[in-house]
């Protein structure tokens, strides 16, 4: 059925949530109250919103029923060996610790195994991953593939990590606690990780004696790439070959608000004793006991059906397609996108859309703008605010200028879709009227979520 007719929806609609459309002034106006950062937008006055895919998903009825039967036990809950038999199901590792989200996680993690000046590679660095990596004084590195360097050009798993940069840091004087693979490379354009360069990676770790870890986050949309498009795979369920992505790993953190299904939750989990015990230590001290670590009974019963339903073969069939529907659209009307598509997103590519804006005056963050001003549609820049601003307060332009439209997990529909489309060859038509934006104030890290932007020029489009 599915080569013949349209890929659908594989739900229907049975509890909605209206949205608002405003006008331009309105939306001029909004952007103007929010410092010209999307973050600092109310979502009521967002129609279309491609911030994240993180959180913002629809529950499915059978979360909602787990949910309501969930056990809020403060230790040793029911709910908990729910979500600890669920994860140890699909990854296998001994021990499963919640955290409230990824990040927690990583905190927990890094705080375990990181000291000053040690180096931690990963494909690509997610920004929470980073910072939390640079809290600890260590440095965080990006050894990205060759083919993931270059937008436009189309390979199956543009997400690989350069496996013989990484053997040449392995192989030096500096101290690697840990290697990670972020699945699939969400900085690096969505794109997935190969099972041949999963297990590569493994073997080089191995080899040096380095743990290694995956940031799991989208580990099925991941899998679903690997049966699409590495050969060995096409007849294995996503299961399967997700079990065997985490069977390569020695542990993984994990933001259950992506392939979790889940509005709020993550864990840390891992083989080592010894490092859980004192990963367990930092969860009680900082996120609650280690059968809840910060969540509800509830938000575990959630995660616990979610990791299932993330690996549901209509579903991800689905998912995939929408976001590839998306970019065929786009491809047709001429806007640069990161090829392949991505997983759970879309990744403009605002170096090229808009090469009249220099990338300190944030040609992606200055789209960005300009996409909520047409058609109240909100993204998020993956560019020079993101990760122009370094540990020493120097700023350099980032790699790439990337506009990443994140699409909710069963939230939107087709008609949606295709609105994105129309706005985004509005914007297209006139983007050489957008003006690029500079920074009035910021913080000294992370700065793209809460930094105020103004015109670099007097208005964001040019009369
Ligand atoms: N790792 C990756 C690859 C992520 O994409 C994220 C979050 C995290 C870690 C942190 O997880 O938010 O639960 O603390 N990404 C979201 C996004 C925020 O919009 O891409 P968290």
């Amino acid at each position: 059925m599915p080569e013949k007719h349209t890929i659908i929806e594989p739900f229907r609609i049975r509890s909605v949530e209206p949205i608002r459309q405003t006008t331009r002034e309105q939306r001029e106006h909004a952007l103007r109250v929010a410092h010209y950062n999307p973050f600092q937008l109310r979502a009521s006055d967002v129609l279309i919103d491609l911030l994240t895919d993180s959180g913002t998903g629809a529950l499915s009825v059978h979360q909602w029923a787990a949910m309501m039967q969930s056990d809020e036990s403060y230790a040793g809950a029911r709910s908990f060996f729910a979500f600890e038999e669920a994860v140890r199901d699909i990854t296998g590792f001994r021990h499963v610790l919640p955290t409230h989200q990824g990040r927690a996680a990583e905190r927990i993690l890094f705080t375990a195994t990181c000291t000053r000046d040690n180096v931690v590679p990963n494909n690509t660095h997610f920004d929470t991953t980073r910072a939390n990596i640079e809290d600890r004084g260590a440095m965080a590195v990006d050894l990205p593939c060759s083919e993931g360097r270059h937008p436009r050009a189309s390979y199956p798993f543009k997400g690989n990590i350069d496996l013989a940069a990484l053997d040449e840091i392995l192989g030096g004087s500096v101290r690697v606690p840990l290697v990670m693979l972020t699945i699939t490379n969400n900085s690096g354009g969505g794109q997935p990780v190969s099972m041949a360069n999963i297990r590569a990676t493994s073997e080089m770790c191995r080899r040096h004696g380095i743990p290694f870890f995956l940031d799991a986050c989208r580990f099925a949309e991941n899998a679903w790439f690997i049966k699409l498009r590495e050969p060995g795979y096409e007849d294995k369920t996503p299961l399967e070959i997700a079990r065997e992505m985490f069977s390569y790993a020695d542990g993984c953190t994990m933001s259950a608000k992506k392939d979790g299904m889940a509005n709020i939750g993550g864990f840390l989990a891992m083989n080592d004793e010894e490092l859980a015990r004192r990963c367990r230590n930092n969860l009680i001290l900082t996120e609650g006991f280690v059968t809840y670590g910060g969540l509800a009974g509830y938000d575990l019963e959630a995660v616990a059906v979610g990791l299932r339903e993330a690996l549901d073969a209509d579903y991800l069939r689905y998912r995939i397609r929408s976001i590839e529907y998306l970019a065929e659209k786009l491809d047709r009307i001429g806007v640069p996108i990161v090829k392949p598509p991505g997983g759970h997103a879309l990744y403009i590519d605002a170096k090229e859309m808009l090469p009249h804006i220099p990338p300190l005056e944030y040609p992606a963050w200055s789209l960005g703008c300009a996409l909520y001003v047409e058609g109240g549609i909100r993204a998020v820049e993956i560019g020079s605010v993101m990760f122009g601003l370094h540990p020493d307060g120097s700023e350099q332009p980032a790699r790439q200028e990337l506009l990443r439209l994140a699409f909710p997990r069963r939230v939107y529909t087709q008609s949606h879709v295709d609105y994105v489309a129309e706005v985004l060859a509005d914007v297209s038509r006139r983007a050489g009227m957008i003006r690029g934006l500079r920074i009035v104030d910021q913080p000294s890290a992370l700065r793209h979520f809460t930094a105020h932007l103004a015109p670099a020029h007097g208005t964001l489009y040019a009369d």
